[in-house]
C-alpha cells in the first residue's frame, strides 16, 4: 500500500543552512524540533548560479533519518536524474518547469520510481504555468525567492500567485499541496498560510533560532 505522507500544515527544514561538517547532528536537531520533512536543495551551477549537494549526500542523509526527504531539484534536464534521486532516498521530488524537460514525462518518471512528484516555479513564472499539471502532481512548489541561495528576503509579489494556485486546486477539487520556499519566518509564515500554502520550507530562520522546536512551532500557523 502506498505510504501516506501527512503534509498538511507541515514544515520542511532546508539543510542548505545547516553545518555541513555536522550534518548528522543537524539532522537529529531537525528530528527533535518536530519538523515533518527535510528539504534537500540540489543545484547544478547551470540552472542556478550555485552548486550544492548531490546523490551521495542524499544517500547518506537517507541512512541517517526516517524523516520524509523532500528533494528540490534546481538543475537542467531533471528528467535525466529523477530516477537516481528516488533511488537515493527521495520521498518527494520537485523539479522546475523552467528547466525545460518534458514536464509530463518527468512527473511520470518520478511516480514510476516510487516517489511523490511536484512542479516548482520561480518568482517570475505565472501561476497558470502549473495549471496543466495539477491533476498529476502531489504538490506545487511556489518559490518565494529567486532560487539559488538561502537567507534571501521573501518576495511579496508571490503572494497573489500562491492564492491563484490554491484557488485553482480548490476549483478542480484536488488534494494537491502548495509548498513555499524562500524567506519563510514567523511573520511570512502567516502571510503564505493565509494565501493557501500548507507546506512551508525554511532554512536560515530555523538554523539561526536559539530553539529550533519553538521556531518550527511558530511556522505552523493555524489555517
Ligand atoms: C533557495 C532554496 C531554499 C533555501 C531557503 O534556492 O531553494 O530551499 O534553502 O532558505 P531560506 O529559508 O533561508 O530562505
Ligand atoms: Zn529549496
Amino acid at each position: 500500500m502506498e505510504e501516506v505522507i501527512n503534509m498538511n500544515n507541515s514544515v520542511s527544514v532546508s539543510v542548505l543552512s545547516a553545518d555541513m561538517l555536522d550534518l548528522g547532528g543537524e539532522i537529529k536537531k531537525i528530528e527533535n524540533a518536530g519538523a515533518e520533512m527535510l528539504h534537500f536543495d540540489v543545484m547544478d551551477g547551470v540552472f542556478v548560479k550555485n552548486i550544492t549537494m548531490g546523490i551521495p549526500t542524499l544517500q547518506a542523509v537517507r541512512r541517517a533519518t526516517d524523516l520524509k526527504l523532500d528533494v528540490h531539484l534546481m538543475i537542467t534536464e531533471p528528467l535525466r536524474y529523477v530516477r537516481e534521486f528516488v533511488k537515493a532516498g527521495a520521498d518527494i521530488v520537485s523539479f522546475h518547469l523552467e528547466a525545460g524537460s518534458d514536464a509530463a514525462g518527468t512527473i511520470a518518471a518520478i511516480r514510476e520510481a516510487g516517489a511523490k512528484a511536484a512542479v516548482a516555479i520561480k518568482p517570475g513564472t505565472p501561476a497558470e504555468a502549473v495549471f496543466p499539471y495539477l491533476e498529476s502532481v502531489d504538490m506545487v512548489l511556489v518559490m518565494t525567492v529567486e532560487p539559488g541561495f538561502g537567507g534571501q528576503s521573501f518576495i511579496e509579489s508571490t503572494v497573489d500567485k500562491i492564492k491563484a494556485v490554491r484557488a485553482k486546486i480548490n476549483e478542480l477539487g484536488l488534494s494537491c499541496h502548495v509548498q513555499v520556499d524562500g524567506g519563510i519566518n514567523d511573520i511570512t509564515a502567516k502571510t503564505v498560510t493565509d494565501a493557501g500554502a500548507d507546506v512551508l520550507v525554511s532554512g536560515s530562520y530555523l538554523f539561526k533560532a536559539e530553539n529550533m522546536a519553538e521556531s518550527v512551532g511558530k511556522l505552523k500557523v493555524a489555517r
